[in-house]
């Protein structure tokens, strides 16, 4: 690794959950009606949903992510027994308005500042990122939202951060992939792009055939690694 990976970025692309939203936030709401069961359900809530981005991948089952959410909080519900009036829905409308970290907008602003284009890429549904987004009050910070419903298929599969450089026009050693999930970033380092792993949970490497060029604790600290 050189001691300036990232200073070559032409734009930084961002994953959704996890990164820039807390995927914690949306069972969290829900505490009223969880108690000490929101933690587990919402851990096991986002296990499944990954798990059945990639099943359905590899089946070559495509649904879009917002019936996989679905589809996993139900099965994470049954697991752990948990049910009640309405709190599917309740979680499943917490889940489209999820909070963004206070990082995100502070990171996203000082990109808008150095007049750095920024973008998203995820796995979740163009409505989902759209509310979202507007909840959380990042839209107008955010030069492209794609979703992967463009190609079909979840990350990590190729396509997914080929879509990236085809809309923005960059070459992928000139995009900086900023993820908080260990396995996309190892995915988009794969790819050829210049990976950040943005390591919120202080998580072991990922023993996968590639490794991001830089791991920080959290989004304050891209700014100073593109030189900014
Ligand atoms: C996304 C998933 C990985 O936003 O959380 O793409």
């Amino acid at each position: 690794m050189t001691d300036r990976p990232l200073a070559d970025t032409a734009a930084c692309v961002f994953d959704a959950y996890g990164t820039l939203f807390d995927l914690t936030s949306a069972a969290r709401r829900c505490g009223d009606a969880l108690g000490d069961r929101a933690g587990p359900l919402g851990a096991l809530w986002r296990g499944k949903q990954l798990e059945y981005s990639w099943l359905r991948s590899l089946m070559g089952r495509h649904a879009d992510f917002w019936q996989v959410t679905g589809e996993a909080l139900d099965y994470a519900m049954a697991q752990l027994g948990v049910a009640g009036p309405g709190l599917r829905e309740r979680l499943m409308e917490a889940f489209l308005t999820i909070d963004a970290y206070p990082d995100a907008r502070r990171v996203l602003q000082a990109l808008r500042r150095a007049g750095r284009p920024a973008a998203i890429l995820s796995n979740g549904s163009p409505r989902m990122l759209a509310a979202a987004t507007a909840s959380a009050g990042i839209a107008e910070l955010l030069d492209h939202v794609l979703s992967i419903e463009e190609v079909g298929v979840y990350k990590p599969d190729r396509r997914v951060y080929e879509l990236a450089t085809r809309r923005l026009g960059v070459a992928a050693e000139r995009v900086c992939f900023i993820s908080s999930n260990g396995w996309d970033a190892a995915g988009a380092a794969s790819f050829g792009f210049k990976a950040v792993w943005a390591n919120r949970a202080g998580a072991p490497r990922e023993r996968l055939p590639a490794q991001p060029a830089a791991e920080i604790t959290g989004l304050d600290a891209l700014p100073a690694l593109l030189g900014l």
